[in-house]
């Protein structure tokens, strides 16, 4: 029976149980320059020591005007790149595995003077009006996706995470509510997703899965649905995506026939469903850090992978204790076997 601690591989990526830990922006850069910090060696090396298999380092942009905050990663230089791969080293002398999200906040770059997407559509009444981005822009911008992604397979991770959900500039492409353009990326709205993906695999070597994150579901009024994000999910999987990460929202406020995250497990169905129609591997996220709910999704076969945000931000040991909780084995730091 696979359950939670059952180990887990695809391509070359064996992970030693199907714990993730999801990107959380720590917006903890000191100088504005992109580059991971101590706070960001501590935070992601102790979830290592805490036993989990696959750590996805937060949302790292590809542009400084990509960035949510000033206060982001970014891996649009060079530079960036040895502090990552210290990260890195020392989660992997830990057994876990390490990936990182590679996105563009699009219209939802709070610090860029003036932020770009698809179209110069405000993401609400209080925030920039973006720029439309001219069409050779949008070709330039797939080629700094491909160079960040780069750069993140020299820091030594493992696989690679795209962002394409929460509001961010691939979701505003693949959104009619977002993408109005009249050229090639307005007719067909995930072109511009696809090329991305096109050139982050040309940089990966050929057993490093891809992940891509989406949202499956748009809690506006008038957003797209299950039904759609499957037919966008299918264009990407033939693009070339390995494992699909399935979120939901952060397209704008949450409307009145919206559901937010207020359940355990609410995303899973929407994993689920993703996994079903595609026959894909999916992670599932969203309120899962009651150990034995997260063991079920796995046993009963709804994702092969289950991410707990909040819950490693409260503990970074979330995966020991549920090991112990779940009465699974699990390597124990000999440091903290008395702990246990
Ligand atoms: C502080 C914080 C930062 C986050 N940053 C990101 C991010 O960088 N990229 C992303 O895709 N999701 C981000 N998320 C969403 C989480 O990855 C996750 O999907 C969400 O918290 C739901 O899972 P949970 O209920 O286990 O916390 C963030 C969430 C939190 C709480």
């Amino acid at each position: 029976m696979i359950n939670l601690f059952s180990p887990y591989a695809i391509k070359g990526l064996e992970l030693k149980n199907r714990v993730v830990m999801p990107p959380m922006c720590q917006y903890s850069v000191s100088d504005k320059d992109g580059i991971a910090t101590d706070w960001h060696y501590t935070h992601y090396v102790s979830r290592a020591v805490g036993g989990t298999g696959l750590i996805i380092v937060e949302m790292t942009d590809i542009e400084p005007d990509g960035r949510i905050t000033d206060y982001d990663l970014g891996l649009w230089s060079d530079e960036q790149i040895p502090a990552l791969r210290r990260i890195v080293d020392a989660s992997h002398s830990h057994g876990a595995k390490v990936g990182i999200q590679i996105g563009h906040a699009g219209r939802k770059a709070e610090d860029a003077e003036v932020p770009v997407a698809p179209s110069a559509i405000p993401f609400d009444s209080k925030s920039k009006t973006p720029r439309e981005l001219t069409t050779p822009e949008v070709k330039e911008m797939v080629g700094k996706f491909r160079s960040a992604v780069a750069r993140a397979v020299k820091a030594g991770f493992d696989t690679i995470e795209i962002h394409g959900a929460h509001g961010y500039l691939i979701h505003q492409f693949h959104s009619p509510l977002t993408n109005k353009r009249q050229d090639e990326y307005g007719q067909d709205l995930t072109l511009f997703g696809c090329e991305v993906i096109a050139a982050a695999k040309a940089e990966m070597p050929e057993d490093m899965p891809l992940i891509l994150r989406i949202s499956a579901q748009e809690y506006v009024d008038g957003g797209y649905g299950i039904e759609e994000s499957i037919a966008f999910a299918q264009k990407y999987r033939e693009a070339g995506v390995d494992i699909f990460h399935i979120s939901a929202g952060g397209e704008g406020p949450i409307a009145a026939a919206g559901r937010p995250g207020t359940h355990a497990a609410y995303q899973v169905p929407l994993a689920k469903a993703i996994k079903d129609a595609l026959d894909v591997p999916v992670i599932a996220v969203g309120r899962l850090d009651d150990p034995i709910l997260a063991n079920a999704v796995v046993g009963n076969e709804e994702a092969e992978l289950v991410a707990v945000g909040r819950g490693m931000l409260r503990n970074p040991y979330w995966t020991l204790e549920a090991a112990a909780k779940l009465n699974k084995e699990t390597q124990i730091p000999k440091q903290y076997a008395f702990g246990f």
